[in-house]
C-alpha cells in the first residue's frame, strides 16, 4: 500500500498504473478518516469491483460550519492506515489543507433542490463544501467508480445530481449502512458520545425500525403526519435526545410528499443531538 500526500504524486501514480495496466478500473473511496467498519465496507466493495483502489483521507474545512466540530473532528492516521491495508487499499491519499486549498477558493460547486432540506437546511453551506471537495478529488483521482455510504443518503443524492449535471465520467456506487450489533449506525462521531448518550442513541435505529414496521402493516394508507409524530415521540422517550429533524421524503429526489400513494421509494431521515454530538440515521423503503 502506497501513502501519498501531494496531488502531483497522486496524479503520477495513477498515470503510471494506467500505463502498467491498460484499461484498469479505478475505484475511489473519499473519507475524512477515523475509519471504522462502515468505511472498510466501501473499500471492500471497491476491492471486489476494481483493479486499483484509492482511498482519500481529508478533513475538509469547507464543509464544516463556523460552530461545528472541524477542530475537534477525530483523527487517527496510524489506525486508518491499518484499516485501509486490511481492506486491500492500494493507494491512500492524505493531502494537507494547504495542498487542497493553497489559495482562497473562488469556485464553489453548488447543487440546488436536493440540498434544500434535511442536513442542507440544518447545516448551511455544508453540501457546497462536500460537492466542491468531491469535484476536486474526482479531478485529481479520475476514478471510474466512487463508493459512498447510504448513511449519508442526502450526500449520495447530491453527488449523483452533480455527476449527472456536470457529465463527470464517474459511476456513483451507493453502499449499505453498517451498524453496531445493537443497531447504532457506525460513525466517526460516535466516539464523542458519553456512556448514557451512547445507550440512548439506540432510539434512532429503533424508531426507524418501528416506522418501517408500521409502513409494512398499513402500506400506502398510512398517514404521514401521524407517522412523523410517532417517530418524534419515540425519539423523545430518550431524555437526552434533542431532535434536529425527522423527515419523510421521496428518495432520491428528496421532494416532500403528502402520502405514499404513487411514490416509488421514500427515505425516513433523522438528525438528533445528544449533548454536543449530532447523529444522523435513515432508512430507505421501496414501496413498489
Ligand atoms: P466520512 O464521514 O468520513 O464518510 C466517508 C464515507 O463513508 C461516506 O460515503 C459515508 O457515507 C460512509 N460511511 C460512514 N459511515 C458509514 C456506515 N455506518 N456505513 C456505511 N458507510 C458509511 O462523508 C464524508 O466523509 C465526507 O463528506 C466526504 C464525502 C469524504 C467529503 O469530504
Amino acid at each position: 500500500m502506497q501513502t501519498i500526500h501531494t496531488i502531483h504524486e497522486l496524479r503520477s501514480a495513477v498515470k503510471q498504473a494506467k500505463i502498467d495496466q491498460p484499461g484498469i478500473r479505478i475505484g475511489f473511496v473519499p473519507t475524512m478518516g477515523f475509519l471504522h467498519k462502515g468505511h472498510a465496507s466501501l473499500l471492500e466493495a471497491a476491492r471486489t469491483q476494481c483493479d486499483l483502489v484509492i482511498l482519500s483521507i481529508f478533513v475538509n474545512p469547507l464543509q464544516f460550519g463556523p460552530n461545528e466540530d472541524f477542530e475537534r473532528y477525530p483523527r487517527n492516521e496510524e489506525g486508518d492506515l491499518a484499516v485501509a491495508k486490511a481492506a486491500g487499499t492500494d493507494i491512500v491519499f492524505l493531502p494537507s489543507v494547504e495542498e487542497m486549498y493553497p489559495q482562497q477558493t473562488r469556485t464553489i460547486v453548488s447543487v440546488s433542490q436536493v440540498t434544500e432540506r434535511l442536513c442542507g437546511a440544518s447545516r448551511p453551506g455544508h453540501f457546497d463544501g462536500v460537492a466542491t471537495i468531491v469535484s476536486k478529488l474526482f479531478n485529481i483521482v479520475q476514478p471510474d467508480a466512487a463508493y459512498f455510504g447510504l448513511k449519508d443518503a442526502q450526500q449520495i443524492a447530491v453527488i449523483t445530481q452533480m455527476v449527472n449535471d456536470l457529465n463527470m465520467p464517474v459511476e456513483i456506487i451507493p453502499c449499505p449502512i453498517l451498524r453496531e450489533s445493537d443497531g447504532l449506525a457506525m460513525s466517526s462521531r460516535n466516539v464523542y458520545l458519553q456512556p448514557d448518550e451512547r445507550k440512548q442513541a439506540l432510539v434512532l435505529s429503533a424508531s426507524l425500525q418501528m416506522a418501517e414496521g408500521l409502513i409494512r402493516e398499513q402500506h400506502t394508507n398510512i398517514d404521514l403526519t401521524m407517522l412523523n409524530e410517532k417517530i418524534t415521540r419515540s425519539i423523545q422517550q430518550a431524555p437526552l435526545a434533542v431532535i434536529d429533524y425527522v423527515e419523510i421524503l421521496a428518495y432520491p429526489s428528496l421532494e416532500t410528499i403528502s402520502s405514499l400513494k404513487n411514490v416509488e421509494q421514500i427515505i425516513i431521515a433523522l438528525a438528533v443531538k445528544f449533548g454536543k454530538t449530532r447523529l444522523i440515521d435513515n432508512i430507505i423503503i421501496r414501496l413498489v
